[in-house]
């Protein structure tokens, strides 16, 4: 989604700008520009709509130089992909402003604007907010206090950075929904909407929080939160490598996040598995005397990170004996729902700052929770600094738009979070020893799976063709089917459905012949029989299968049938190791079909509106 970089500082900023818009282009845009206030008090702007690199030659074929400026990435919301839509927007060359997320009363905004005799140019939200903040100015307000008035006035989400041409030593940044976080440098400070952005200039950070507004000079940063209050806010050292945004000699940041897994999934375990047990409270400070109470855990989360709550349901109730629901963070925010006694809320996310997720963490604690948890790998994140606990999933940056090594170090973390909770609700000494035994073996199991990767690429040349395709598991392999069908259709556009397969004769088995190949995943566990059966009742209709199974499990290929091994495993950790075959399945198709792995069309990595 939109991107923000900003600068103040005594050099000139555009290369930390560009560079910062180049860092943000995994999150997905469809324009960039970048406004510089000039030596001269002239104020610059360049935008084209299309890759940053396009941008970054249109500014190279002029002199632009400027020591405080702002640059964006649009993902289009309200008005098209247009080089007049792209930001900044201006006010009369004065104001300039860059803007994530979505002001919902923009239409009003206009019209009232419009009145006082303000031109737009743009179909967009955000040229209101440079407009509102340019009438406070004219009415005299400072910088600061000109944008503390006008986002009074607006309704919605939005991470914003204003730019006054009168008053060039500083950036007043606003966050409302959309997150912004400030560097720290020497003599320089910056603001972006994501740390990424700005690594290669400092590695301290701020996170603002909801409602803050910040000036911005090279000396000084001064917050004030939602109410107007000077506040101090922490200062957190940033652990993110400075290189995750270097391909490492793969192809695509995908590839190179894939093959990581084994790497990740250590660290993940790394201080927090023990010889014969999780440690204590690696889930926060108190968690266990939180978890000593938990009678039911209810999951919440989007996309990816939901289908890692869905595996985890059947992990608690099937080992840890806690009851468990799930359920899409944009259903839960808008329905009723009961609270059930002593229930912890568990939000997944990836990048922390999913605004449905956020927004049903926010309801959860006004419909009375006992307690919240977040397992997310971004420090410093929304839900982890609105959750009462945060486990940090530590799989690095993931960059490409699909989500891979976060999904698997998120599994990992419900496999130790099954253990935490079981322990006070009746886990049995055999399952925790499984579990710890599993996890044990994890990293190198990986590293096993991985190897077979070369069958896969064959695998995908028969598949690239295809429009549809049908995903079948059963247990806790059915939310991993879901997540291959989800990975398909994500970077390759191939419609994936995925289905448990018990459910096939109640509907899909009439989508069956031979353009629809049906990809089966079968560990050698207590419901491959049954699994076997669904695959008869595929073959019986023509339907041609490509299935990863257990060797144990005695599938053999033949004229309707594809089979992969998959190096055995234990049962707990079996639906992490199957997500790497649809992982690189996925990855070879869409190579195979050209598509952009990375940024995938129409898709954001961190979806930070509704
Ligand atoms: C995953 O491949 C997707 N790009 C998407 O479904 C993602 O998992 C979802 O938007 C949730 O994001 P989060 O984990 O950052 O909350």
């Amino acid at each position: 989604m939109c991107g923000i970089v900003g600068a103040v500082a005594e050099r000139n900023v555009v290369e930390i700008l560009l560079e910062g818009l180049k860092r943000l282009e995994y999150r997905g845009y469809d324009s960039a520009g970048v406004a510089l206030l000039e030596q001269d008090g002239s104020l610059t702007r360049i935008r084209r709509t299309g890759k940053v690199q396009e941008l970054v030659d249109a500014v190279a074929q002029g002199s632009a130089l400027g020591t405080t400026g702002i640059a964006h990435t649009r993902w289009a919301t309200h008005g098209g992909v247009t080089e007049a839509n792209a930001h900044p927007h201006f006010s009369s060359e004065r104001v300039a402003v860059v803007h994530n997320g979505i002001i919902e009363n923009y239409q009003s905004l206009r019209e009232s604007l419009r009145e006082k005799g303000y031109t737009f140019t743009s179909d967009t939200d955000t040229e209101s907010i440079a407009h509102s903040v340019h009438e406070e100015l004219k009415a005299g307000a400072s910088l600061l206090l000109a944008v503390q008035n006008s986002v009074k006035q607006f309704h919605g989400a939005y991470g914003t950075v204003i730019m006054d041409r009168e008053d060039p030593s500083r950036l007043v940044v606003a966050r409302s929904g959309s997150p912004l976080v400030i560097g720290l440098g020497l003599g320089e400070n910056f603001i972006a909407s994501d740390q990424m952005a700005l690594l290669p200039v400092t590695r301290r950070f701020i996170f603002l929080e909801e409602g803050d507004v910040a000036e911005i000079t090279r000396r000084e940063v001064t917050v004030f939160d939602k109410d107007g209050q000077l506040v101090e806010r922490e200062v957190i050292e940033s652990n993110v490598e400075h290189d995750a945004g270097d391909k490492a000699g793969y192809r695509h940041y995908m590839l190179k996040e894939i093959h990581e897994q084994p790497t990740v999934v250590r660290n993940a375990l790394k201080g927090r598995l023990g010889e014969k047990d999780i440690e204590a409270d690696i889930f926060g400070a108190g968690a266990d005397d939180i978890f000593a109470k938990v009678k039911h855990v209810q999951i919440i989360a989007c996309g990816t990170s939901y289908h890692a709550g869905m595996t985890a349901r059947y992990w608690l109730e099937q080992y840890a004996n806690v009851s468990c629901g799930i359920e899409i963070a944009s259903e839960f925010r808008y329905r009723k729902s009961v609270v059930h006694e002593n229930s912890l809320l568990v939000t997944i996310s990836q990048s922390g700052e999913t605004a449905d997720t956020l927004a049903a963490l926010r309801l959860a604690k006004e419909l009375g929770y006992m307690s919240s948890l977040t397992i997310c790998n971004v420090l410093g994140s929304s839900l982890v600094r609105e959750s009462d606990l945060a486990f940090m999933t530590k799989a690095g940056a993931e960059i490409g738009v699909a989500s891979t090594k976060a999904f698997t170090t998120q599994l990992t973390a419900f496999l130790m979070l099954t253990i935490a909770l079981g322990k006070h609700n009746g886990l049995s000494e055999e399952h925790k020893d499984n579990i710890i035994t599993a996890l044990h073996s994890l990293p190198s199991k990986l590293e096993e799976t991985l190897a077979i990767t070369q069958g896969i690429e064959d695998l995908a040349e028969e598949f690239a063709d295809k429009n549809h395709s049908l995903f079948l598991g059963r247990g806790d392999q059915y939310p991993i089917a879901m997540e291959g069908a989800l990975k398909l259709k994500e970077i390759s556009y191939i419609h994936a459905e995925a289905y448990a397969s018990g459910e096939l004769k109640h509907g899909p088995l009439a989508l069956i012949d031979e353009e629809m190949p049906v990809i089966v995943v079968a560990p050698n566990n207590e419901l491959l029989e049954k699994l076997k059966s669904n695959v008869e009742e595929v073959r019986a209709r023509g339907g041609i299968m490509y299935v990863f199974a257990d060797k144990d499990a005695h599938f053999a290929s033949d004229e309707t049938m594809r089979v992969i091994n998959v190096p055995h495993c234990e049962s707990p950790i079996a639906p992490i190791i199957y997500t790497i075959p649809l992982q690189l399945l996925s990855y070879y198709v869409a190579l195979i079909k050209g598509t952009d792995v990375d940024q995938p069309r129409n898709l954001a990595k961190s979806v930070t509106v509704e």
